[in-house]
């Protein structure tokens, strides 16, 4: 499998995947409009060339904030989302972030019980956060 940045060039195939996880999938017009932010780092996983899942986050000051995670259906389970994960952590390590946090559907369990292996901890919860009025989850990793 390969960890790399994305590009433009993969907003297709990032599309498909997006709109095979998300009922209420981000457009190519979001993604291209993140990928020329400064402030963002979207990166793909690759498995023989094709795209199975993609992560980003954006950096304010010293702390990261995850944008997204998805892995296509068929690729669940094999650690995809984990070696995103891995790469985001170093990055934000490399980049002396203090911590990196997210927002999660209190639903989402299986994305909640991942997050919890690597070490994210519940730091709070948004009320009626999303569309549906379901509370997000607040999660936190400390670098320090
Ligand atoms: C959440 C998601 C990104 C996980 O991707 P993945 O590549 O399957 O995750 P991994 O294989 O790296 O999982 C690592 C560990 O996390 C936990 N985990 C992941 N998915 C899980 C699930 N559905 N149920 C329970 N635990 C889960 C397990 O401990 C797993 O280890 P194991 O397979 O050895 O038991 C994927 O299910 C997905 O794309 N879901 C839809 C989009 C989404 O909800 N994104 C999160 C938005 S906040």
């Amino acid at each position: 499998m390969l960890i790399r940045n994305m590009t433009a060039d993969d907003l297709d195939e990032v599309f498909e995947l997006e709109t095979a996880c998300f009922s209420h999938p981000w457009t190519k017009n979001m993604f291209a409009g993140e990928l020329k932010q400064k402030t963002t780092t979207y990166m793909v996983a690759e498995k023989n060339s094709k795209i199975v899942g993609y992560m980003g986050m954006y950096q304010a000051a010293d702390e990261g904030n995850v944008t997204n995670i998805a892995v296509l259906p068929d690729y669940r389970r094999l650690g995809i989302a984990s070696a995103l994960l891995n790469s985001f952590i170093n990055l934000c390590i490399d980049n002396k972030l203090r911590f990196l946090t997210l927002e999660v559907r209190k639903s989402n369990t299986g994305a909640i019980s991942l997050y919890k292996k690597f070490g994210f901890t519940e730091v709070g919860l948004r009320p009626k956060y999303y569309d549906n009025s379901e509370d997000a989850v607040l999660m936190t990793i400390y670098f320090d």
